[in-house]
């Protein structure tokens, strides 16, 4: 191919992250008394996958909301945001928000997003690069928990930059973890720069429930390929029949929590190391704590950030917050 019709690339930044043994994780979580699993371990390629099909389903409001609030708020940040800004992205995922904010707010001239998967983040920011080829895309491979230093950004300015964590994956962390993760990723962006988060809101329990039990089994089956998995990448030996997956939502803790649950007296082995699992026991597999605006905008205190506006949808679904990093 003549070079000067090339697609433009990323830059890419490889920070060789260590990713925690898989096999050590499921080790000590199937120690642990109640069991559990964490929850980072459901997005393998077919995990990733399933997770996308749930974003699509009438039941699981957030994704279509979240993304009604970017189109909404963009000619906000647009108004706000000075030209040359820089867009960070943690845990970038796929490509459909950014989309929405590069488009709709124009203000970006370079996008830096941030994960640990290697292949899916070289190929989404490859595929940015190409669609925006006025805007720099610098990727980063790295733990989005670690330190990191940023690609300097071409203005002075210290808001012209913009953090981004959409989709309330924060709301899958526990309060002190979310707590620190703010503060680190506060302390990456710097002071002066903005922090658009999305978070889940609080509402009637039915609907929470009917988010994380879709009538087609989606959720179900994101939560019991996690199982899957463990036989496929540790040779172990789960009988995925015996396991029901269990979602309900703790209104005391203010989370759904998800368990996959033991139908019968079982064991398992992983290793050469055996599991006994009682029927009737449960498995932890994930929290996804919701919010109220107010309970929202106190945890982005904690972590020192000042809450500057917080918009949520015509039914109180979900919200979005941009705070400012003192
Ligand atoms: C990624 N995270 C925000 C999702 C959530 O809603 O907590 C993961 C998920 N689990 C079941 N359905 C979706």
């Amino acid at each position: 191919m003549d070079p000067s019709t090339a697609a433009p690339k990323a830059r890419f930044i490889d920070l060789e992250p260590s990713e925690e043994s898989f096999l050590e994780a499921v080790v000590a979580g199937l120690r642990s008394d109640p069991k559990r699993l964490p929850a980072k371990f459901f997005y393998d390629e077919e995990g990733s996958k399933l997770f996308e099909k749930i974003c699509q389903l009438q039941e699981y409001y957030p994704t279509r909301t979240e993304i009604g609030l970017l189109k909404e708020i963009a000619p906000q940040l647009r108004a706000t945001l000075p030209e040359g800004t820089q867009l960070v992205e943690f845990g970038s995922g796929s490509n459909d928000k950014v989309r929405i904010l590069l488009e709709g707010v124009g203000r970006f001239d370079s996008y830096v997003p941030i994960d640990i998967s290697r292949e899916y983040l070289r190929a989404q920011a490859n595929e940015l690069a190409a669609d925006f080829p006025e805007i720099s895309v610098t990727a980063i491979c790295a733990d989005y928990t670690m330190d990191l230093h940023l690609p300097r950004h071409a203005s002075n300015l210290p808001e012209a930059r913009l953090g981004f964590f959409p989709g309330s994956t924060i709301g899958n962390m526990k309060r002190h973890e979310a707590i620190t993760f703010l503060s680190r990723a506060a302390e990456i962006l710097g002071a002066g720069a903005g922090f658009l988060i999305g978070a889940d809101l609080k509402k009637d329990p039915a609907m929470l429930n009917a988010a994380y039990n879709d009538a087609d089994g989606v959720t179900a089956a994101f939560n019991l390929n996690l199982l899957k998995r463990i036989n496929r990448e540790l040779g172990a030996d789960f009988d995925l029949a015996a396991f029901q997956h269990d979602a309900f939502y703790d209104e005391a803790e203010g989370r759904i929590e998800m368990h996959l649950l033991s139908l019968a007296d079982q064991s398992v082995s992983i290793d050469g190391q055996s599991f006994g699992i009682a029927k009737g026991e449960c498995i932890h597999t994930e929290d996804s704590h919701k919010f109220t605006l107010d309970e929202f905008s106190a945890i982005g205190q904690a972590a020192g950030l000042t809450p500057e506006e917080a918009w949520s949808d015509d039914s109180d679904l979900f919200s979005v917050h941009l705070f400012r990093i003192r």
